[in-house]
């Protein structure tokens, strides 16, 4: 695709009360294209080339939050979901805001077939989004992620690993397994392989006795193949007498735990309220 050789074209966001340098090549419309800034209405996303147009804006903007409903709140951590083919503008500019920091993914599918799923901290004065994933409204690959951003003022803190648990919670009460779309980037896939590392261990490690990959996935929504490639990439799996044996010697798994860094924040399953999409 053309937009992989295109060099960076915006070089700073503003979003609500941070200034944001971007990475990436984004394909605004050309109008928007050579400003070196764009504005950003916090809760529309709607973009703007002049601070004073977005100050404009935001006297007669009535939204909050992400429009959409809210499907999960704990303390001031709230997710809302949004249909892009009912919400199609916002789904859009989501795209286009979100590719800021996406290297290898083409997001310009249809912005109807996707739900977004975005993470807000919520205030006085607002819901602020801190991050989002889109699914897929009906996946044949039982893709159950297709593009996950935490904004950089708010990386590094867990958020990402929300997103991830919140993505497999979704999958569970769907009765599903599920996986992220491929290519996954460098960040993406660490974050992957901390979430599926702390999952998968903390459960072998309260386990007593032999547990199947088939039991493991039941439990956790997470792919066959992805617990296979975890525990292979950490070692944990042997051939014995024509079977594969998962190794869960306590201190071999404290030690891969220890390593995969902290848990993030947790998603507290009661205070979800979601229904699969029909
Ligand atoms: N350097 C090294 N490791 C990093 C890292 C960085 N800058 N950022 C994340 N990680 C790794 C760490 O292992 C981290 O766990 P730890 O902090 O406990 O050590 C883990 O990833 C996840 O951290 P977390 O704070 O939960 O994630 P995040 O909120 O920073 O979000 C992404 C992770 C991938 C969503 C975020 O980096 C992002 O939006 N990147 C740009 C978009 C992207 O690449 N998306 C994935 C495309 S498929
Ligand atoms: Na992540």
């Amino acid at each position: 695709h053309e937009e992989f050789t295109k060099v960076k074209n915006i070089a700073k966001i503003e979003l609500g009360r941070y200034e944001i340098d971007t990475w990436y090549f984004s394909p605004f419309p050309p109008e928007y294209s050579d400003s070196p800034k764009l504005y950003f209405c916090e809760f529309c996303l709607n973009f703007m080339k002049r601070k004073e147009q977005l100050q404009r804006h935001m006297r007669k903007c009535d939204l909050k939050h992400p429009p959409g409903d809210e499907i999960y709140r704990s303390g001031t951590l709230s997710m809302f979901e949004v249909d892009g083919k009912k919400n199609k503008v916002y789904g859009q500019n989501l795209c286009y805001l979100a590719k800021l920091f996406l290297d290898h993914k083409t997001l310009y599918y249809d912005v109807d077939l996707f739900l977004f799923y975005v993470l807000c901290e919520c205030d006085d004065r607002g819901c602020h989004m801190v991050g989002y994933f889109s699914k897929e409204k009906h996946s044949e690959e039982s893709y159950n992620l297709a593009c996950i951003l935490t904004l950089p003022p708010y990386q590094r803190k867990g958020y990402g690993k929300f997103l991830i648990a919140f993505s497999y919670e979704l999958s569970k009460k769907e009765g599903k397994v599920g996986t992220p779309e491929r290519p996954l980037s460098d960040l993406g896939l660490l974050s992957y392989r901390g979430y599926w590392t702390r999952v998968l261990l903390d459960i072998l490690k309260k386990h007593k006795g032999n547990i199947s990959i088939k039991e493991l996935s039941d439990m956790t929504a997470i792919k066959p193949d992805d617990i296979l490639s975890t525990l292979q990439t950490l070692d944990l799996i042997q051939y014995r007498k024509g079977q594969h044996v998962i190794c869960a010697d306590p201190k071999v798994l404290d030690r891969h735990l220890k390593a995969a860094g902290r848990g993030g924040l947790e998603v507290d399953v009661s205070k979800l309220i979601w229904t699969p999409y029909k």
